[in-house]
């Protein structure tokens, strides 16, 4: 048990992968409150997250975790809150949003493609480090428009101040309690604090001018339930928040894993650059154009899905389509990372081969976003981001490995790649 309770800590993929090829589909871990299960049988993963949803809510610790930075904003909002607020927060991704994260898309690109030009042949650069600060320039402006100076940067600065402490603590198994004054309380209490307070004031800001950017925090503003009811200070900071968090580290890791594979495919560069030469001018409709850069997107999300683990809580007892009863309060982890894996619906499962999305694929067995009701929200914000931003690098620069092994994958919020993502760059 001690050397299990060390593995789960120090490598939690190679522990949940082993514990699959062990124990099979459905694992119930010898833990007694909750009772837990890893289930990674594809059926029933989508009992659990599709068909039977209603029973299956996320009061879990993977999301009470979260929730310390995120307060109740969608990602970890249990179903009854959910309910009300999917639908005023969807419209904060239509069409209009998604034309705007082209543009920034094409502005943080361009760059980044500065600053690659000025390199020296072949240097090594940290592919992870890019595509990190890439990411983060694109949620927020997608949120808060072009000035990213003043509220903006104290609320994605606060934000990731929190949500570091967060990741510590889900890698200790005895937290302190959050009213004593240790420093990482301390530091999370002081992020919060920031977060309210940089809210209020952008907040204050786009009342006292009436009018706003256009942005996603506009469109959060103007929202409105059936009954004409809009979103309070707080709900909008936690909407906020939770764009920051959902919408940041896993398109990068997606981004720096797909410069890893790319690396070792000099082939797959030529063909993408070629397809990007023929998709311009960007716009949402290049995506249609871009078949192979978003095979190779997907193809990367298979084996390195950003969220790599999703927890639910059962509501009721159930029976899984695989002949397992769930108590009532039953913990279930599905982790795509494994569902990827499965050889029942991947050949080949470990090959990475991009060409296994241009044909019909186990739609079942592939959800980097998740499934049913609670898909992600920013789906196809990160379709867009993710495969216009390779398609335009890669159109121009040429990377190469600088190991013939990929970094050990480290699943912290997202999957990391331990040590970075370094590659050698040159002009094409
Ligand atoms: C490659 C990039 C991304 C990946 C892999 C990803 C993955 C996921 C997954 C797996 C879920 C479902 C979690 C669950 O069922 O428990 C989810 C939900 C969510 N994601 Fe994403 N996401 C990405 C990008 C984004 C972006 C760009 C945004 C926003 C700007 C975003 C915002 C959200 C929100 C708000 C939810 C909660 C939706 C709900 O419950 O109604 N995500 N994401």
């Amino acid at each position: 048990m001690m050397s299990a309770i060390r593995t789960i800590r120090h490598d939690p993929l190679a522990f949940l992968t082993d514990t699959w090829r062990r124990y099979g589909d459905v694992v119930q871990f010898p833990i007694p409150r909750p009772p837990t299960y890893l289930v990674n049988d594809p059926e029933s993963v989508r009992h659990v997250l599709v068909g039977n949803a209603r029973n299956y809510g996320k009061s879990t610790i993977q999301y009470q975790a979260l929730a310390l930075v995120t307060g109740e904003g969608l990602l970890s909002a249990d179903t009854r809150r959910w309910r009300r607020q999917r639908p005023m927060v969807q419209p904060a991704f239509h069409h209009e949003t998604l034309d705007a994260v082209v543009d920034t898309v094409v502005h943080t690109a361009d760059a980044v493609t500065g600053e690659w030009s000025s390199l020296r042949p072949s240097e090594v650069i940290d592919a992870d480090a890019y595509m990190m600060h890439a990411a983060l320039e694109v949620v927020g402006r997608s949120l808060f428009g072009s000035d990213l100076s003043g509220d903006a940067a104290r609320i994605t600065a606060a934000t990731l101040a929190g949500l570091e402490v967060v990741i510590k603590r889900a890698r200790v198994p005895i937290s302190p309690p959050r009213w004593l004054p240790t420093p990482a309380n301390r530091t999370l209490m002081r992020a919060r604090a920031d977060l309210d307070d940089a809210v209020a004031g952008i907040l204050a800001e786009r009342t006292r001018t009436g009018q706003g950017a256009g942005d996603m925090l506009d469109l959060l503003i103007a929202a409105r339930d059936d009954r004409g009811v809009g979103l309070t200070p707080q709900e909008i900071r936690d909407e906020i928040v939770t764009f920051i968090v959902a919408g940041h580290e896993t398109v990068a890791s997606a981004l720096a894993w797909a410069w890893l594979f790319l690396a070792q495919h000099p082939d797959m560069q030529d063909r993408i650059a070629e397809e990007a030469g023929a998709a311009r001018p960007w716009t949402r409709a290049s995506i249609a154009k871009l078949p192979f850069t978003r095979a190779v997107f997907d193809e990367t999300m298979r084996l390195y899905p950003p969220a790599w683990v999703i927890t639910r809580r059962a509501r009721d007892a159930d029976h899984l389509p695989c002949d397992v009863s769930l108590p009532a309060g039953a913990l279930i982890i599905v982790s795509p990372y494994l569902l990827h894996r499965h050889p029942r619906m991947w050949s080949d499962p470990e090959v990475f081969r991009p060409e296994r999305f241009l044909a019909p694929y186990e739609r079942d067995a592939f959800i980097p976003f998740g499934a049913g009701p609670r898909l992600c929200i920013g789906r196809d914000f990160a379709y867009v981001e993710g495969v216009l931003m390779l398609a335009m690098l890669v159109e121009f620069f040429r990377a190469t490995p600088t190991s013939d092994r990929l970094p050990w994958a480290d699943p912290q919020v997202t999957i990391r790649p331990h040590g970075g993502a370094p590659v050698h760059i040159s002009r094409r």
